[in-house]
């Protein structure tokens, strides 16, 4: 285990760095749960630099959690086009409500309760806005840690040897892990020449391999996506499934299922759009 005195010369150089080249995203705002909610279930499955035009929208769009509560299903889906799962944003606007009712929770544990909200977002949340210090672990911390560490690491020695290391704001710390690892611990070919804390780095090549994204094209999600902008648009949702080369059987299933879960609803006239509660 690499000592304490540079771990605290590491973290000092990590966090001079992210002070003058961290990147300025529009949800860095210190104590703010709204915004940390909302832009962690972006950043979800999006890149930081396209994720901030929409978060942008939609922070103006529904300023508080409580207005989120209220959204509408339509309008909130056309906003969080280009996001990725729908599903995630109707949890989004479900923890809304459940803040709405009952309080922000600020612990780890609790807010791991909301919907939607993993382990990951739980210590993104209670680090960037309630001042927890925790390590917020997702796969970039993993990889930058792992180099330091000089090994792959996962599991409880990934949370043991986070937690060993980490800075105290840990909101801070992570974001800075997290600049880092976009700015020059990437996955592959690391600007190690450029990194503020190389010299404490035990193994730049250590290779960590980022989680299987699975195909898109001809997958179910890409249906489910075509519906539910079709349906959005008032548009056909036969045309949009065929369009995709699917199967009349597969759309009615599809078709089926996003109204079961609330995304689209079946009007009287069968016509089907994007629901507007
Ligand atoms: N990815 C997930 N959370 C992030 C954040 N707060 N800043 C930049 N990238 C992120």
């Amino acid at each position: 285990m690499i000592d304490a005195v540079d771990v605290a010369d590491r973290n000092a150089a990590l966090i001079d760095w992210y002070e003058t080249a961290g990147r300025d995203l529009p949800w860095r705002v210190i104590g703010n749960p709204y915004l940390t909610l909302v832009s962690e279930a972006m950043l979800q499955q999006t890149q930081a630099d396209r994720v901030a035009p929409a978060f942008e929208a939609f922070i103006e769009r529904w300023p508080s959690i409580e207005n989120l509560a209220e959204a509408e299903t339509r309008e909130l889906l056309a906003m969080w086009s280009g996001l990725g799962y729908n599903a995630r944003a109707l949890r989004l606007r479900q923890a809304a409500m459940i803040v709405r009712d009952t309080g922000w929770p600020s612990s780890v544990s609790g807010l791991e309760q909301l919907p939607g909200v993993g382990p990951y977002t739980a210590a993104a949340i209670a680090s960037i806005a309630f001042g927890v210090d925790v390590p917020a672990i997702d796969t970039n911390l993993k990889r930058v840690l792992s180099r330091w560490r000089g090994a792959p690491l996962s599991g409880q020695p990934l949370d043991a040897y986070a937690k060993a290391v980490l800075a105290s704001p840990a909101g801070t710390w992570n974001q800075a892990v997290m600049d880092l690892g976009a700015a020059c611990c990437r996955p592959m070919n690391p600007l190690c020449s450029e990194c503020p804390v190389a010299r404490w780095c035990m193994d730049p090549t250590v290779y960590v391999p980022p989680p299987r994204q699975r195909a898109f094209k001809g997958s179910r999600r890409e249906l489910r996506g075509a519906l539910v902008r079709a349906a959005i648009g008032d548009n056909d949702l036969y045309a949009a499934g065929r369009s995709l080369n699917r199967s009349e059987e597969e759309i009615a299933a599809a078709i089926e299922d996003l109204c079961a879960e609330g995304l689209i609803e079946q009007s009287h006239h069968s016509d089907h759009r994007a629901t507007t509660q």
